[in-house]
């Protein structure tokens, strides 16, 4: 019997510490977006979402919506005020060391040009704008 109940409380504690893949409650991980709003892309900005999806939505996921191995950068905290443009360039061409979350590093993404960030920050932009995220028009 006390063996019983050992395995059911080390089972609820796996449940604590493993459950739930995407677990909104965690601070250290942004919540994962899964119906992002996809407005009427420019030109620019569907160059942008193929590249994005190339490069980038293995961690920052579908739309830009966040997985369990990177933040959604549909998310205020990467609106043009706090990550301008050239915010993007920099994360792709020499990588991030983690601040903001607990995903981990993001490494350097091989072969990116900055021309191609910057039609991937378009799209993020045209994103972030139909999700109400505040985006100044200089940027756009
Ligand atoms: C292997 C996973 C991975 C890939 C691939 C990836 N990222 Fe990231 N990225 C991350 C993680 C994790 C963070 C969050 C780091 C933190 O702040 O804790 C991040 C952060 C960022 C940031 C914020 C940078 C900052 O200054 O805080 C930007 C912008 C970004 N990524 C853009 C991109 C773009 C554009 C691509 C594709 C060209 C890309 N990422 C590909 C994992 C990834």
């Amino acid at each position: 019997m006390p063996v019983l109940l050992g395995g059911i409380m080390i089972g609820g504690l796996f449940i604590l510490f493993f459950g739930g893949g995407s677990n909104t409650d965690d601070p250290s991980q942004s919540p994962v977006l899964a119906n992002v709003i996809v407005p009427e892309l420019s030109e620019v900005a569907r160059r942008g979402e193929e590249l994005f999806n190339l490069n980038c939505s293995a961690c920052h996921g579908k739309n830009a919506g966040g997985t369990d191995n990177g933040p959604a950068l549909v998310h205020d905290i990467y609106n043009p005020g706090h990550h301008p443009d050239q915010a993007f360039v920099r994360a792709a061409i020499t990588g991030v060391r983690a601040h903001h979350w607990g995903f981990g590093n993001m490494p350097p993404i091989d072969g990116i040009t900055q021309q191609e960030v910057l039609l991937i920050a378009r799209y993020i932009r045209e994103l972030q704008q139909a999700n109400g995220i505040a985006t100044l028009p200089h940027e756009m």
